[in-house]
Order: C-alpha cells, then structure tokens, then sequence
C-alpha cells in the first residue's frame, strides 16, 4: 500500500516570523495525521525556523532544491549534508519554476538526485510537467517519458525506493486550472508504466506519484480517489493553514 503524501510547497513565501505562526497552525490542526505524510518546504531561512517549530510532530520537514556537490565554491547554493543536518528529509528537485526561470535541465535535475541518494535520510521529489504548447500539440507523453528518463537517469530500483513524483503540468501551476482527475490520472498510469518497463512493476507499484498544480481544498477529494494519485504537491492552497490543512484532511 502506498501511504498518500501532501506535500506544501511554500516557494518564495514567508519571513520566518511568519512561517513560525504558520507552521504552528499546521501542527496544531495535522494533530496526529497517520493516514498520509505531511510535508512542509518552506524557503531555505526559514527551514531552521520550521524544524524546531513542528519538532515532536509527524509532520515532515522538506526543501524546494538542492546541490548536487557536498561543499565547494558554489555561491548561493546549498548542499545535502547541510539540509540534513537541519531536519530536511524531503527535497524537492526539478520544479517548473526552477527549469523555466533557472536554467534547470534533466541533466541538472539528475545530478540532484544523485546527491540526495548519496545522503543517508533524504527522499527526492522530483517534479516533471508538460507546458501548454506541448499539450496542446500532443506530444506530452513524450515529454513525460524524456523528462523520466533523463531525470532518473543511471538510478536501480533500489534507489527507485527514495523517490517521489510529482507530475505537475505547467498549465496548472498558480492559474487555478486544475487538471481534471480523470486528465492527471491518465498521466500517473503512463507515468506508472514507464517506471515499470525500465524498473519492473513491483517497484513500480511502490513510487508514489503525486499530482500538483492548483489543487485547492475543493478538488482534493476527487483527485484522490484516482488510483495512481498518490498525494499532492501544494502551492498557493499551502500558505493559509486552514486551507492545506483541509487538504491534508482530504476524504477519499
Ligand atoms: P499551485 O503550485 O498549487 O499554486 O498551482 C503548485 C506547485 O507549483 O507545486
């Protein structure tokens, strides 16, 4: 069984006064969630700040990107030993906002990921996504596939076990466009296929697959009761406790 995943995914949002205040909401109204896992990302200042906040919770403390190298000369970047250090054991890599603002490549999103398999406590989620063109034109299958094999390019099925996805088309990111349940679940059984062909259908069977882009506290239900919907990646829905605590509470 795959226990479902809400992560939140708090992008370039709140001082850490204000992540306090938040995090304290999400704690108190998470109270003892076992029926999924939460994750909170809030910006790397106030990771510290979160950490000690939801200490003693369920509640699970992630990143929005990593480093690929340990330490070094890389100004302004931030490494894996760092972020477990702090508490991280989630980071997510290769969001749409990193490949079309940051020159993020498969090829980038790959060294990540190796990174994070090197440490010894963090899981990957690596996020993948067409963009509207490339649906409208139909060839997102095939930028799904490309993104997936070049993503996780070189990993075993072992390594397979520390990874989640998040499919996420770009279309639906931040523009309240939702994709439909039935149009995201037709991507996360493509999606389920491919890791089957390449890494066999038991370890298939056990990625979760998580869908984000403008899931709000109105679609979470249906989306989850899609079978290879696995949780959420939250963005806007997740600033506001009331709302992602909602969603946390979804009822499948
Ligand atoms: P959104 O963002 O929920 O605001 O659409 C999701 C994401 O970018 O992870």
């Amino acid at each position: 069984m795959r226990i479902p995943i809400i992560a939140g995914n708090w992008k370039m949002h709140k001082t850490t006064q204000e992540a306090r205040e938040l995090a304290r909401k999400i704690k108190a109204g998470a109270g003892e969630v076992s029926h999924c896992q939460v994750v909170l990302a809030p910006p790397f200042t106030a990771l510290s700040t979160v950490a000690s906040e939801i200490k003693g919770s369920k509640l699970i403390l992630g990143s929005q990107n990593v480093h690929w190298e340990p330490k070094g000369a890389f100004t302004g970047e931030i490494s894996a030993p760092m972020l477990e250090e702090i508490g991280c054991r989630v980071t997510i890599v290769g969001h749409s906002e990193r490949r079309q603002h940051f020159g993020e490549t498969d090829e980038t999103v790959n060294r990540r990921v190796k990174a994070i398999l090197q440490s010894a406590s963090l899981q990957a989620i690596v996020c993948i996504g067409e963009t509207l063109a490339q649906r409208e034109s139909g060839i997102y299958h095939q930028i799904i596939t490309q993104q997936l094999a070049g993503d996780l390019d070189g990993l075993t099925r072992q390594d397979l076990l520390r990874i989640i996805l998040a499919y996420e088309p770009v279309w639906a990111i931040g523009t309240g466009r939702t994709a439909s349940p039935e149009t995201a679940q037709e991507v996360h059984e493509a999606i389920r296929s491919w890791l089957s062909q390449k890494f066999g259908n038991e370890a298939a069977q056990t990625v979760r697959v998580l869908y984000g882009g403008s899931v709000k506290p109105d679609n979470i239900d249906h989306l989850m009761r899609q079978p290879d919907i696995d949780g959420a990646l939250v963005g806007g829905a997740c600033l506001e406790a009331d709302s992602f605590l909602r969603i946390i509470h979804f009822k499948a």
